[in-house]
């Protein structure tokens, strides 16, 4: 058994977790900065810094002491060191280091884009054994998150291969600059969610953009144009907008791409099931959609709990346990690499 302490502090949540065999969580504390960069519209790189300095130690110690656990009862400490913000990504990766060289304990680099889709593999025992739905590759995943949208093949708790990528927005940045143009504020993502079940999906068509020649490509600036379009038409026209209509329209048109392109990768390349991982897949419409699509096509369906699909310690942890397993360890001089590509080494 192998308990890893994992850390993640690549945004605005200064978060570590306690996860033993890359499965069981046994503790996750989250701290987020939202409060903070609502005050701006936005995440702030300097002030996301200067918070997870302020937080990271606390946190870390929480999750310790609410798993119950010293020093001795951790294998391996894994932390996040990309993709992400340079400075929220140092803080988390040099307070690793003086850990794991303080304590004489391994250090293992996570993708973070990764530990979104290992978040697959965390139970809580919130369920019991035997309804637990226990995921394992390889399955088909949609990754949409703020800074990403990919459809990853994963081949095993290591391997993975991207079969489809965005040409300009993540889906997450098209919610929150949607959610500002109608007011609604950052983060959007959940502010759209809410609206959009008071609104009508099919009230304005908006584009569902197909881009060159990948039918697994996606492209969300169309999608976002074409609602700003809209906005500022019915804004010259004096005419007022029915916002939970736009909400539901827009993101409705977003959902259908991201279903429709993973179930056709899904089926093209032979895959049993699909996933879901990153704060988009805590939207409530895309679970529902996509567990609807997917099982009409006879593929299994898997979704992380919420609290594990936007940024969390635990699913840092459960893909450093396998990155453990497979005996690729850090050194101390593992650094942050902000462009840090998935499968990259
Ligand atoms: O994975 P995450 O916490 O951070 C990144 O790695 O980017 O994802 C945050 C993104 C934001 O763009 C946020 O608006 C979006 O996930 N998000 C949602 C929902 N909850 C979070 N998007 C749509 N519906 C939601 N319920
Ligand atoms: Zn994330």
């Amino acid at each position: 058994m192998a308990n890893i302490l994992g850390i993640e502090t690549s945004c605005d949540e200064t978060a570590a977790a306690v996860v033993a065999d890359g499965r069981e969580v046994i503790s996750n504390v989250i701290y987020t900065q939202i409060p903070t960069h609502t005050l701006y519209g936005g995440v702030v790189p300097e002030i996301a810094s200067r918070e997870h300095v302020l937080k990271i130690n606390q946190v870390i110690k929480k999750a310790l002491k609410d798993a119950d656990m010293t020093w001795e009862d951790i294998d391996a400490i894994a932390v996040t060191y990309g993709p992400g913000l340079v400075g929220p990504l140092l803080i988390g990766v040099s307070t690793a280091k003086a850990i794991a060289y303080a304590k004489n304990i391994p250090l293992v680099g996570v993708n973070h884009i990764e530990g979104h889709i290992c978040a697959n593999y965390l139970s809580d025992g919130s369920l019991n054994a035997a309804t637990q739905n226990i995921m394992k590759p390889p399955y088909m995943c949609l990754v949409a998150s703020g800074g990403h949208s990919h459809i990853v093949r994963v081949d095993d708790y290591t391997e993975y291969t991207i079969i489809g990528r965005t040409h300009d927005d993540a889906a997450g940045e098209a919610f929150d600059k949607v959610a500002r143009a109608i007011g609604l504020g950052y983060p959007g993502g959940p502010k759209v969610d809410k609206l959009a079940r008071e609104g009508n999906p099919h009230a304005i068509q908006f584009p569902r953009a197909s881009v060159g020649d990948s039918p697994y490509d996606f492209s969300f600036s169309g999608i976002k144009s074409a609602v700003l379009n809209y906005l500022n038409g019915a804004a010259m026209k004096g005419e007022e907008v029915n916002k939970a209509d736009v909400a539901a329209s827009f993101q409705q048109a977003v959902i259908d791409v991201l279903v429709d392109h993973t179930v056709q990768a899904a089926l093209d390349y032979h895959m049993d099931a699909v996933a879901l991982a990153g704060g988009v897949a805590a939207n409530s419409l895309l679970r529902e959609t996509m567990k609807e699509r997917a099982e009409a096509k006879g593929l299994g369906f898997h979704c992380p709990k919420l609290i594990y699909c936007t940024d969390n310690g635990a699913m840092i942890a459960a893909a450093g346990y396998h990155e453990f397993m497979a005996g690729r360890l850090a050194d101390l001089y593992l650094n942050a690499v902000p462009n840090l590509k998935i499968g990259q080494r």
